[in-house]
């Protein structure tokens, strides 16, 4: 698979299969993507990949929170700004129309919306995830450095034939999933990453994107 086939197959897929994802493919993933950039090579990431019963106990704590009603837990970071100005306001509104227009789910619908978004926290059925911690001394190029590493895993996943959702979601459990984990003091979680083979049967439509002049200026000379 050449690049462009990788980027462009690639989408925020959510459903798998339960078949197992094999640990020799996330070793070659793991291990290629460890070649991304970053700023002075300090490689920022610290990924955990989980599969099987330590997967299945995070999902749990989390499904058991979700269950019970608990309160997210206290942001570490802040996921958007308060004031989602325009035009990434609107880009927001298209995309929560197309993801839950497809569902059927109504734009008031907030308890429908809630029951979709919840299968976040169950890895939308995939066997395999990825969790991915930054220092929480880490500025914005080193964050930028992790979503670079991100990317580079998800266009490999793609060359072993393998899908992946990233998830921000995961980061409103974090205390959930350092239960499991046990990162060590003064990491916090960015997202997660749900890995496996795509589930044929459900529909997982191409989100459009912004025309190439509205995000990107050429400055060309003679
Ligand atoms: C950092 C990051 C966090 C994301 N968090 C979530 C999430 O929590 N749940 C989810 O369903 N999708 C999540 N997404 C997927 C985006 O919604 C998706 O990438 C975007 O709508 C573009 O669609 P595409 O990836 O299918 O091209 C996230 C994407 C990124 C890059």
């Amino acid at each position: 698979m050449d690049v462009y086939e990788a980027v462009a197959s690639r989408r925020a897929v959510r459903g798998f299969t339960d078949r197992p994802v094999p640990r020799k493919a996330l070793e070659r993933v793991l291990s290629a993507a460890s070649w991304s950039p970053s700023g002075s090579n300090i490689q920022p990431w610290h990924a955990y990949v989980l599969t099987g019963r330590p997967l299945a106990e995070v999902k749990k704590r989390a499904g058991a929170r979700l269950a019970a009603g608990d309160p997210w837990d206290e942001p570490e970071y802040e996921q958007y700004p308060a004031e989602l100005k325009s035009p990434y306001h609107e880009r927001r509104s298209a995309f929560g129309a197309q993801r839950y227009g497809a569902l059927g789910i109504a734009r008031d619908d907030l308890a429908a919306r809630q029951r979709a978004s919840s299968a976040n926290w169950d890895c939308f059925g995939a066997p395999a995830a990825l969790f991915c911690y930054i220092d929480q001394d880490m500025g914005a190029p080193q964050w930028a450095d992790v979503g670079m590493y991100l990317q580079t895993v998800m266009l490999l996943l793609r060359a072993e034939g393998l899908h992946s959702c990233p998830q921000m979601a995961w980061a409103k459990f974090h205390r959930s999933v350092a239960e499991v984990l046990s990162p060590p003091a003064g990491l916090l979680l960015f997202c997660g990453m749900s890995i496996g083979f795509r589930d044929a049967t459900i529909d997982h439509a191409r989100t459009p994107r912004a025309p190439l002049d509205q995000t990107v200026t050429f400055v060309d000379g003679r």
